[in-house]
């Protein structure tokens, strides 16, 4: 079988840890090294959360590097009302005791490194504010033609905002830096909340997963907090798999339909500060104003496709 070489950049809270599970118990992905960010939680809780979820997954070899403690310009805004003041809703006891720290390269050289070991052919996935890949691409622009691929949760095109009327957590917890990821002009997937909040998982998904050993209890109670954190906003418990979606979407891509538009980010609105901007105008008309290069878009999911896939990764990590 071809692995996929694939880098994750995440911000350790709840349903990134979610995906790191996933990435490790996909035998097609080739988990290359993890970078974490300041978002959901402090920098240090983010590297915590990582190495302990690794652990878990028996995945101790993979590396850690840490990366921003605050955003390029924006005031870092936590979400402990979403992920707990740990980032992991207060499991964090309930993974192995680490035996390892983050190395000593930081994130923005660990993961240029990556792009020219593997040019060509590394699945860059963003599961967090986007301040170390902004710095990364920033400071070698020869990254952009170098990756296969680049994986983005965030922002809302069709639906509203988390954060704000149109603005989501990834993007407007660092918008300077996710209008430099946005516009590189990298070939640059969009996993927004249009699709991710179509991927949920409930009740029954905690019960499954909870009689399929440690590691998929884990999953389960890390699930039954993010339900409880969205059963305000959604009335029921039912928690969407942002995180986990991008992942998988850089797996197969075949889980979702895209559209190529220009997008942007806005950084300078009052209220749309954060906001991703994307230009639906016929192509004649955006010559008008060009507010950025063409992005790939997911507009919809096979929802039922991407849970099973989530399902039966997370049920297999304690089969070892
Ligand atoms: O808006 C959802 C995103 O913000 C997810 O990545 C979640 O982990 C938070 O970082
Ligand atoms: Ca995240």
């Amino acid at each position: 079988m071809e692995r996929i070489p694939l880098w994750i950049d995440c911000d350790t809270g709840i349903d990134d840890a979610l995906a790191l599970l996933l990435a490790t118990a996909t035998p097609e992905a080739q988990l290359l090294g993890v970078s974490t960010v300041a978002g959901n939680c402090s920098l240090e809780d983010a590297t915590a959360n990582t190495l302990g979820v690794l652990a878990l997954a028996d995945a101790n070899d993979i590396p850690v590097h840490a990366g921003a403690s605050q955003p390029l310009a924006e005031p870092l805004h936590l979400a402990p009302s979403i992920h707990g003041t740990d980032g992991l809703g207060g499991l964090r006891p309930m993974l192995p005791a680490l035996r390892r720290r983050a190395t000593s390269l930081s994130a923005v050289e660990a993961v240029r490194r990556a792009c020219h070991e593997h040019a060509r052919h590394l699945v860059l996935v963003a599961t967090g504010p986007l301040t170390n890949l902004a710095l990364a691409v920033a400071s070698d622009r020869a990254l952009v033609e170098m990756v296969s691929r680049v994986v983005v949760m965030g922002g809302a095109v069709r639906v509203p905002g988390n954060v704000g009327p149109n603005a989501e957590f990834n993007i407007a917890t660092d918008p300077e830096a996710a209008r430099i990821v946005l516009t590189a002009g990298w070939p640059l997937t969009l996993v927004p909340l249009d699709v991710t909040m179509r991927v949920r998982m409930g009740a029954k998904d905690t019960a499954t997963l909870r009689k399929q050993g440690p590691a998929a209890a884990f999953c389960a109670d890390a699930l039954a907090f993010y339900q409880e954190a969205y059963r305000p906003e959604l009335g029921m418990r039912a928690a969407p798999m942002h995180d986990p979606l991008a992942v998988a979407v850089a797996l197969d891509p075949r889980l979702v339909a895209t559209e190529d538009l220009p997008l942007s980010v806005e950084t300078r609105g009052e209220f749309t500060r954060g906001s991703v901007v994307v230009d639906r105008r016929p192509r004649t008309r955006q010559e008008s104003v060009a507010i950025g290069p063409l992005t790939r878009i997911c507009v919809a999911v096979d929802a039922h496709a991407a849970r099973q896939r989530l399902l039966r990764s997370w049920g297999g990590l304690s089969a070892g």
